[in-house]
């Protein structure tokens, strides 16, 4: 981490079209909120910006779906992201919106200003458009086949399924998502960013000059290099956005990709009127994007060719990006609706924000995707945050008031096992602080953790409460030390679990420095200081503490015990499996009527005289029965009008015998005769074959004679 003066730490702004979930927190926000909030602790001054992205089709999606405005939409979604975050202890700065007029000012400046230098392309293409809806298909108003993996759910720019980026173009067999309309093509004029103009630039700023960066992010950034940057539309023909601010634009708006990456300014000036180029404009300052793996190219390749274009903003200085988190094995998905939520969680689990913050960063999905599991979550709060830091905590507080009235004892000469449980802690600490400025959270979680693993195991072998029955003294020491351990677990849990660690400094009646809670800690220029000063006359603990001896003074009073983390019981962990397996049923049935929806290509061309030697005629079934062992073989008995004859059908999987007996159905007659299962069957019964493979039979939509011929 470079020695900058500030630290500007922004993450994805979430899609005001749904809640946020699970995977968003672990693969963002929980690690940009540990981050921010362990610099704070070091006294750095950190601004923490985000927002929601209030702009894209999906909105506008979602709003005809709801039969209301985008407006409604993103209000909706923007409240319900906000509360969660909070909820979770994830205190923005500021959590501005892209549909405000200070976003839509500053994109549009920064959009006026490239086009006015010459820093855009323009192109004529033709692109798809619904006669019907009389609209342009941008991006996600366009779905198909993908290409690539056959997904037949494909959208415009990119498939679901198998994770390629598309063109609308490259859609196989397209329509309108708005009517269902195959599109047709008309001409259209957009604005371009020619990237390729900034590949060698960028060659070098992130392949030569960023190599420590995360491999998916370095490896990502490296393959789209190689593949050859092109022109990329920074407009849409879209009613929703920040109006593309030129003359003869009308109908235009930026593209969500354009404007979301300037949010994170808009958002700084909204905060910092006055004060906001420092953090974009000054070489003083590190910028820090926390971004999920899908977000790569766009924060890596297409915002710093929109900075570098402009010109005088700085870079980042990383881009820390997560892959994903799957849960139950399979991934998380917002349109499928396979997710925990994050306002559901809350309202679930009261008082547990910890536990889902641990848990998530414990399972971060750092290098490789990973998995949440319900089990897993139960398995990690028990045994871990209750069996090991809460146990410890609590029997280091417990003990204190029974043997020494809740006063901090005094610390005696030590043993061999008190000056190694001593030696660790500094130890750990060093590895915690390289891990967090490296970004490897999970790491540094264990670490944080090793420190209460440590005080457990020391609190165990030392046994104080035998010691007690013979030597207070000892007794003293060992509780001493104890103490000391809590104080440090107060500090070294705050980045991860900052409810716990506030409760923690309650119990221990310390106080922190003002920089942990409050907005930015710097002396110069902080204009969002809280002016909140520690308690007097308590200790204060601050990072720097950690792992020093004697954080707390013997002689000093200790409130009273409370369990840091509480059990969670099997009802609860059922309870939340039952819902996803609600969820998982609805997904499969509407996966099945998708399914079933799917039609067949057309089969090659016939001429009349082919068709015309099918002899299809009206029957009815007088008896059926099963074919003795098989599952799929009916046996029946019709009459065709003609003549009385048998059919083997392989329809048992769709109809009993029962069923049929009486229906009228049709049959193709001449089919040579064949054999089946030693039964000699004359013909065939006509059957509808759907999308997913289930089939029904033909039957006229009144009852005609039988032998009646059907052509
Ligand atoms: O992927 C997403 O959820 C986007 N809304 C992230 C935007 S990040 C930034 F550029 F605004
Ligand atoms: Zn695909």
């Amino acid at each position: 981490m470079s020695e900058k003066k500030r630290t500007l730490v922004t993450c994805a702004l979430p899609y005001a079209n749904g809640p946020v979930h699970i995977g968003h927190l672990a693969g963002v926000y929980v690690p940009a909120d540990i981050y921010v909030r362990y610099l704070r602790m070091r006294g750095r001054d950190v601004l923490y910006v985000c927002g929601s992205d209030e702009h894209g089709v999906p909105i506008t999606i979602k709003a005809r779906q709801q039969g209301c405005s985008p407006q409604d939409i993103v209000d909706r979604y923007n409240k319900i992201i906000k509360d969660s975050f909070t909820g979770l202890g994830i205190n923005f700065d500021i959590y501005g919106r892209t549909s405000s007029k200070i976003h839509s000012e500053v994109a549009s400046e920064f959009f006026r200003k490239l086009y006015d230098e010459g820093k855009f392309i323009t192109r004529e293409s033709e692109q798809y458009y619904d006669p019907e809806a009389k609209q342009f298909l941008a991006d996600r108003y366009i779905v198909g086949t993908c290409p690539k993996c056959g997904n037949e759910g494909a959208y415009g720019d990119q498939c679901e399924k198998c994770g390629s980026t598309l063109s609308p173009e490259e859609l196989i067999n397209p329509r309108s998502k708005l009517s269902g309309a195959a599109p047709i093509k008309k001409k259209t004029t957009h604005w371009y960013l020619p990237l390729q103009d900034y590949e060698q630039w960028l060659r070098e700023w992130i392949l030569e000059g960023h190599k420590e960066w995360r491999t998916n992010v370095y490896g990502q950034v490296k393959s789209w290099l190689d593949g050859g940057l092109q022109p990329r539309a920074v407009t849409r023909d879209l009613d929703w956005g920040v109006p593309v601010p030129v003359e003869g634009a009308e109908g235009k708006v930026l593209y969500v990709w354009f404007d979301a990456p300037i949010g994170y300014i808009s958002n700084t000036k909204e905060l910092l009127p006055d004060s906001w180029e420092q953090w974009w404009k000054s070489d003083d300052t590190r910028l820090v994007h926390f971004i999920g793996k899908d977000n790569i190219v766009f924060h890596c390749i297409v915002f710093p060719a929109m900075l570098k274009a402009y010109g005088g903003y700085i870079l980042p200085e990383n881009v820390p990006a997560n892959e994903f988190l799957n849960l139950e094995g399979d991934k998380i998905s917002t349109s499928r609706g396979w997710a925990v939520w994050a306002h559901e969680y809350l309202n679930d689990f009261p008082g547990k924000e910890d536990v889902l913050r641990y848990v998530l960063t414990a399972n971060a999905p750092q290098t490789a995707d990973n998995d949440f599991s319900w089990k897993d979550f139960q398995t990690r709060n028990n045994s871990e945050l209750v069996a090991i830091f809460g146990n410890f905590v609590n029997r280091a507080v417990v003990l204190t008031h029974k043997y020494f009235g809740g006063k901090v004892p005094a610390c005696g000469s030590l043993l061999d096992v008190d000056k190694e449980v001593l030696a660790e802690i500094p130890a750990l600490k060093a590895s915690m602080e390289k891990n967090l400025e490296n970004y490897r959270f999970r790491e540094a979680l264990k670490d944080a953790m090793g420190i209460a693993r440590a005080g457990n195991k020391y609190i165990s072998d030392t046994e104080p409460w035998k010691t007690a029955k013979e030597d207070m003294e000892r007794t003293a020491t060992i509780l001493n030390i104890s103490l000391q351990i809590c104080a440090d677990l107060a500090v070294a849990f705050e980045p991860f679990t900052p409810f716990a660690a506030e409760r923690l400094r309650k119990m221990l009646r310390v106080d922190f420095e003002a920089g942990f809670d409050h907005r930015r800690a710097g002396e110069e220029g902080c204009a969002l200081h809280t002016g909140r000063k520690p308690a007097v006359g308590v200790p204060v603990l601050d990072w720097e503490l950690l792992g020093r001896p004697q954080i707390l003074p013997a002689g000093h009073e200790i409130g009273e015990p409370e369990l840091l983390f509480a059990k969670i019981e099997d009802d609860a962990i059922d309870a939340q499996m039952a819902k996803l397996a609600a969820i998982k049923e609805e997904i499969e049935a509407r996966a099945k009527a998708e399914a079933a929806r799917q039609v067949a290509p057309q089969k090659d061309e016939c001429t009349f005289e082919d068709f015309e030697k099918m002899d299809i005629r009206t029957a009815t079934v007088l008896e059926a029965e099963r074919v003795p062992k098989t599952d799929k073989l009916l046996k029946l008995t019709i009459d065709t009008g003609i003549d009385r004859r048998v059919i083997v059908s392989g329809i048992a999987e769709y109809y009993k015998p029962e069923d049929m007996v009486g229906k009228q159905i049709c049959i193709l007659a001449n089919l040579k005769p064949r054999v089946i299962r030693g039964i000699e069957s004359h013909g065939m019964i006509l059957m509808a074959k759907q999308g997913d493979g289930t089939m029904r039979f033909i039957t006229p939509q009144e009852i005609v004679s039988n032998g009646a011929q059907v052509g």
